[in-house]
């Protein structure tokens, strides 16, 4: 699914981002080797980018004992 039709990125592309640390849009789309144009799809990756985090965090968190 493209998220950003100015850059053409999908979102897997944004989710990946933030498993390489992104954390926010323009980090993501810098690590993509773009940067925010309209801003238009903004809200979208930032949900993803959110989401993507909140995964990761619950799947590497320490386990109680
Ligand atoms: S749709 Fe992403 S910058 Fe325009």
């Amino acid at each position: 699914m493209i998220v950003c039709s100015c850059n053409v990125i999908r979102a897997e592309q944004i989710r990946d981002a933030a498993r390489r640390g992104a954390d926010e849009v323009e980090a993501a789309y810098a690590l993509l080797g773009c940067r925010v144009q309209c801003g238009g799809c903004e809200d979208h990756a930032e949900a993803i980018l959110t989401s993507e985090r909140t995964c990761h965090r619950l799947a590497f968190a320490p386990r109680a004992a």
